[in-house]
């Protein structure tokens, strides 16, 4: 059977109190409501529509960065969820089936029980079908009120709520399947007689019962708590990042990564890992990094959006951004990788080295101490502790090149534009400012000088003059 999604995103969040739009505040590198728009397609829906109004063209572009097909409705007055469905019916009028409905700000929700949902509904081709679960403190959710017999009846919203009702500890998880004609039949037929003056969307239950009459009832599905939270303010923005953060984990843990220390690995939603990699304590892997096998992530390694291939290592307090680090490499202690610094096969860059826009070529090292900014690094190259591609004049960038098996001695200033090809030799501390040949030597600096004697005659002169002074 046919499955769409709507998905409501377009309330302000007053509770998060923030400029930034409640659905947009981001879970693991990404936004709350694409977790639930991830769901939603999981769960079976072929077409999705968020739902927008505040913020709107901020919420609609940033979706659309992630999923370039989902559609969107305007809601430009926030009246209510169910006014909220109504705006997203003018794409939906052809549709056979489920219509899902879930809340932008349930990012806990699984595919798999949004699937169940709507096979619930469609075994039973029932109006609609709701997914309900049981809390410990149910306080601001709508409320399941169910007969004597145990049959969901209505909702009733915290603010409606008698006393009676509020002590009801099963609630509304906002979660919806609905049957695609009964929805178009009956989502006009809401009024706002409530004390919000807001169309609910739940108030389509007891629309249900008028069609079915009083002796029949409607399928409930019964979720884990866990999946239903809804982010209303920041503690539970925190709560819900938790408990992704376990399911992340657990997911790469079963799929043959090591984490020595889970309570401080963290892992956006979007990381690719391969098997046999180990993660050390206080790892961040974020945004799109992909990690190949047989990787190690070291103590303290902060990866973002950087591509570490198989065998590479990162040692401890290395911080990677836009980065690759190629096959059997090796970057840090304390290393900085800037976005677009690369290192091929075996390469090595060691601590307190800064790369950025550069290339190390294979089996090249910078083993201590440099900066290499826009500069290209043939292969069995070595930098010297302490060197310095001198990339910026003040107004441009410019380039520097070295060739395969060149040798940089230590302390050396690369002046750029420039190019040192291969096998060429700089002589330690030198400053180089014009191209070097192959195989030169180029000595950069002053010329020594030894005076014969001449420390002893230092050595007097300097106590006489103490002496003097007292
Ligand atoms: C809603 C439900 C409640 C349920 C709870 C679950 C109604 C009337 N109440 O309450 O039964 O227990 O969710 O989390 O449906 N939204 C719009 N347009 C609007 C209003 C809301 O798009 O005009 C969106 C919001 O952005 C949000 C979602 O709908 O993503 C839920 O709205 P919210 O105001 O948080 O509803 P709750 O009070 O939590
Ligand atoms: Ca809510």
């Amino acid at each position: 059977m046919e499955r769409a999604a709507v998905i409501l995103c377009a309330g302000q969040g007053t509770r998060m109190r923030s400029d930034i739009a409640k659905v947009l505040h981001e879970i693991w590198g990404q936004p709350m409501a694409l977790w639930s728009i991830k769901a939603a397609i999981q769960g079976g829906a072929e077409q999705v529509i968020a739902v927008v109004g505040h913020q709107a063209e901020r919420v609609e572009g940033t979706l659309k960065k992630y999923i370039p097909e989902l559609a969107f409705a305007l809601q430009a007055e926030q009246n209510g969820t169910g006014h909220a469905v109504q705006q997203a019916m003018p794409s939906l009028q052809n549709i056979e089936g489920t219509v899902l409905v879930v809340c932008g700000d349930t990012p806990c929700l699984t595919g798999s029980a949004l699937k169940q949902l709507c096979e619930a509904r469609e075994e039973t081709n029932a109006p609609l079908a709701l997914a309900t679960a049981v809390v410990p403190d149910p306080t601001g959710y709508g409320r399941i009120v169910r007969d004597m017999l145990g049959r969901m009846r209505r909702i009733v919203e915290q603010k409606d709520a008698t006393p009676d009702e509020r002590e009801i500890d099963e609630i509304n998880t906002g979660v919806y399947a609905f049957d695609a004609a009964f929805l178009r039949e009956n989502l006009h037929r809401l009024e706002a007689s409530n004390s919000q003056n807001e169309y609910y969307l739940t108030d389509l239950i007891e629309l249900a019962f008028e069609k079915l009459g009083d002796e029949e009832s409607l399928p409930t599905l019964q979720i884990p708590f866990e999946e239903a939270m809804g982010v209303n303010n920041r503690l539970q923005l925190a709560e819900a990042a938790q408990l992704l953060r376990a399911q992340i984990l657990h997911y790469w843990m079963q799929n043959g990564v090591t984490m020595i220390d889970p309570a401080t690995t963290y892992i956006d939603a979007s990381v690719d890992i391969g098997h046999d990699v180990i993660l050390g304590a206080n790892v961040a892997l974020r945004g799109c990094t992909k990690i190949a096998p047989h990787v190690k992530v070291e103590t303290g390694c902060v990866v973002f959006n950087s591509r570490l291939d198989s065998g590479a290592v990162l040692h401890p307090y290395t911080l990677c951004e836009e980065a690759i680090v190629g096959a059997d490499a090796n970057v840090g202690p304390f290393a900085r990788l800037r976005p677009g610094a690369e290192l091929k096969t075996e390469a090595k860059v060691g601590n307190f080295v800064e790369m950025k826009k550069a290339i190390l070529g294979e089996k090249a090292k910078a083993n201590h101490l440099s900066y290499i900014g826009d500069a290209t690094v043939g292969a069995g190259s070595n930098i010297g502790a302490g060197t310095i591609t001198c990339n910026y004049d003040g107004f441009g960038k410019n380039p520097t090149t070295l060739g395969e098996n060149v040798f940089i001695g230590s302390n050396s200033t690369l002046v750029a534009p420039v190019a040192i090809e291969s096998n060429a030799y700089v002589a330690a501390g030198s400053t180089i400012n014009h191209g070097v040949p192959s195989g030169d030597l180029a000595i950069g600096r002053v010329r020594q000088e030894n005076k014969k004697g001449y420390a002893d005659k230092l050595r007097a002169r300097f106590q006489r003059r103490k002496n003097k002074n007292g």
